[in-house]
């Protein structure tokens, strides 16, 4: 009972920040994404009669500790639905994310984990109640089932059986490209999963974010679909902001930034102010995305290299939704 999906990663233009439900992961605010060419984990499961426990290989090292164990709870939500709990499985995972550029490769991991192992034990999901299911691992994978830009609803029931994301625009309806700027210092990580509780619970900026959502996700929709990349591109990075400025008003504050992220976030604006259409979007990390139309390709990536402290930058497509291999 064996199969391989292929998930990509997907961006935030308006970002997931904060659960309502931590063990269903049910979000306090809906988000949208664009789906990512460049970034892909593939990955196959494996049930089988015999075996005593899961195994899980990432680029061919077995995992434990923490990571395992979200993965092997993520089984359960998959033999629970098939009814099959007494089966394990092989478990072999391969990201073609580069790691340091801190690019959610949870989103595709947890997609191309939900696909494959659906599609193993022999359960027969549509998109929709795949995106559900696949929420459960990591709330942002729920977007990567789809290609181009989809939109995860947050929904109002408690049970979370409307919470999933829905496609919005396809992947060839608009060619927007985006640059990963890696950096080369690093900075203590605070997870995407303790940075949202703690603001979720402790910050007084948090509401001001709840506020704003609904406008920025009705108003970048209609901009998605009339191609208005300035449009787009403004509440992206207005958004991003707004998610950042909530770590800082936290208690304890904290930032995922560090200084070469501010003078990449400066150089996107000086681009701009030289009349080059890019905006900048950041996860929970100090990696700059920056989004940018293909004609200007060329000097947007020899810019972002010039700056010094950019170890690399890693341009993408639009990607393609969840495919079995
Ligand atoms: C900042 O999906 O990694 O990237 O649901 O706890 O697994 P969990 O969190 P995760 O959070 C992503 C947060 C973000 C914004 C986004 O992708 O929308």
């Amino acid at each position: 009972m064996k199969a391989t999906a292929k998930a990509h990663t997907n961006i935030a233009l308006i970002k997931y920040w904060g659960k309502r439900d931590e063990s269903l992961i049910l979000p306090t605010n809906s988000s949208l994404s664009l789906t990512l060419d460049g970034f892909y984990t593939t990955t196959t499961v494996d049930f089988r009669e015999g075996l005593m426990q899961d195994r899980f290989l990432l680029d061919d090292q077995p995992v434990e500790g923490d990571a395992y164990h979200r993965v092997t709870q993520f089984l359960n939500l998959i033999r629970r639905l098939a009814g099959r709990e007494e089966l394990y499985a092989n478990v072999r995972s391969i990201n073609a994310v580069p790691t340091a550029a801190g690019l959610a490769s949870s989103a595709s991991g947890f997609a191309a984990l939900a696909a494959a192992g659906t599609k193993a034990i022999g359960l027969e999901l549509n998109d929709q109640e795949l995106s559900r299911l696949t929420r459960q691992g990591s709330g942002s994978a729920s977007r990567s089932i789809y290609g181009g830009f989809s939109e995860w609803q947050m929904g109002s029931k408690v049970d979370g059986s409307d919470s999933f994301a829905v496609p919005i625009a396809s992947a060839e309806h608009w060619d927007v490209r985006v640059a990963a700027v890696v950096l080369s210092s690093r900075v203590k990580k605070v997870s995407s999963r303790a940075g949202m509780k703690r603001t979720v619970d402790t910050s007084p900026f948090y509401p001001g974010w709840i506020d704003g959502i609904s406008k920025d996700l009705r108003e970048i929709k209609a901009a998605i679909h009339t191609k208005d990349f300035e449009k787009t591109g403004q509440i992206a990075e207005a958004n991003c902001l707004k998610m950042h400025a909530t770590t800082l008003a936290a208690n304890p504050p904290f930032t995922y930034w560090n200084d070469l992220t501010m003078r990449v976030m400066q150089t996107v604006q000086e681009m701009r102010a030289n009349g080059i259409p890019v905006y900048f979007t950041i996860d929970a990390g100090p990696n700059v995305k920056v989004l940018y139309l293909p004609e200007h390709e060329k000097s947007v990536e020899k810019t972002l290299r010039e700056i010094p402290g950019v170890a690399d930058v890693i341009l993408s497509k639009p990607g393609q939704g969840i495919s079995y291999l």
